[in-house]
């Protein structure tokens, strides 16, 4: 495996496996790796010849009163998994060398209403900051597909809009979440919770799991289901953003007649953001 932290060495060796006639897969992250971004190098590396693993901690997608300062940075542990999980080549830019021209720099990239709803109606500017630095990861990399986690459904969204509408002529690949034993979607974050979080946690996997049987059941007064899950996340000691049920292609509210939806859930427990969906498939 390779590391590399500067774009002409990384295209370097992009370009050396283009002309070798080989697929690249890339895979873009902020690093602290556990077994969710790990199975999307092993879905990667079984679709293309050559596995790109991006470690960039991301400044323009945090807000103001975000942890982008207390984000943990592991490079060296990243590596170790990456090796392990048969990854080519890491590449790990400075913030210098994502942001030549400073994180305020004038291009920007905007997916407009898919960005202002749910996570982005709690975080100002998260999914431009996103669209951003993936856009820009796109075009140092140039890979065939990219893989995405289902765990962050709203990014997975934004970012297959932005990869259409802007014609980058790159596969969009979405990979089930990879959950711990209780439920509880891998996340960087978890680090955050203390023990008895810890195991107030999966409450949150438990409710969608509830939430999409009562759907499945032929429960269709979606308004009120959503509004009665925040009142019993709060009674659990959550501090919910939002539930919402929602049409998974496009993310606009679900309607009675739409089949393919998706549940999704944000909520505060202590200072950890926590993050979760679950699709409900009505035409089967
Ligand atoms: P990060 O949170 O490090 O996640 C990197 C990728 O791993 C994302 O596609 C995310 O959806 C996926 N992932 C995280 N937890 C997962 C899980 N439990 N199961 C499956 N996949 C999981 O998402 C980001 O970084 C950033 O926003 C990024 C896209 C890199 C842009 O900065």
């Amino acid at each position: 495996m390779q590391i590399v932290n500067t774009i002409q060495a990384l295209r370097a060796l992009v370009k050396a496996a283009k002309m070798a006639g080989k697929t690249v897969g890339f895979v873009p992250t902020m690093g602290n790796l556990h077994f969710g971004h790990i199975r999307l190098v092993q879905t990667a590396k079984s679709q293309c010849d050559v596995v790109v693993t991006s470690i960039f901690v991301n400044p323009t997608q945090f807000g103001a009163n975000e942890d982008f300062g207390s984000y943990p940075r592991t490079l060296e542990a990243d590596c170790t998994l990456l090796a392990d999980g048969h990854c080519d080549i890491v590449f790990a830019p400075s913030a210098l060398e994502m942001y030549a021209n400073g994180t305020g720099q004038s291009t920007v990239v905007t997916v407009a209403g898919l960005s202002e709803q749910l996570c982005g109606e709690h975080r100002a500017g998260h999914f431009a900051g996103v669209a951003t630095v993936v856009s820009k990861l796109f075009n140092i990399v140039q890979p065939d597909s990219a893989f995405f986690g289902e765990k962050d459904f709203q990014q997975l969204a934004v970012i297959r809009r932005f990869t259409e509408e802007l014609a980058f002529p790159i596969t969009i690949v979405g990979v089930p979440t990879e959950r711990a034993a209780d439920g509880l979607a891998l996340s960087s974050r978890n680090g955050y919770l203390t023990a008895e979080e810890r195991a107030q946690a999966p409450a949150i996997y438990q409710i969608l799991s509830q939430l999409r049987q009562a759907v499945l059941n032929g429960q269709r007064e979606y308004t009120m289901l959503c509004d009665a899950t925040v009142l019993h996340l709060q009674k659990l000691g959550f501090d919910p953003d939002y539930v919402a049920i929602m049409r998974s292609h496009d993310l606009q509210p679900a309607t009675t007649t739409d089949q393919q939806l998706v549940i999704l859930v944000a909520a505060k427990l202590g200072k950890t953001r926590l993050i979760d969906n679950i699709t409900v498939n009505l035409a089967i």
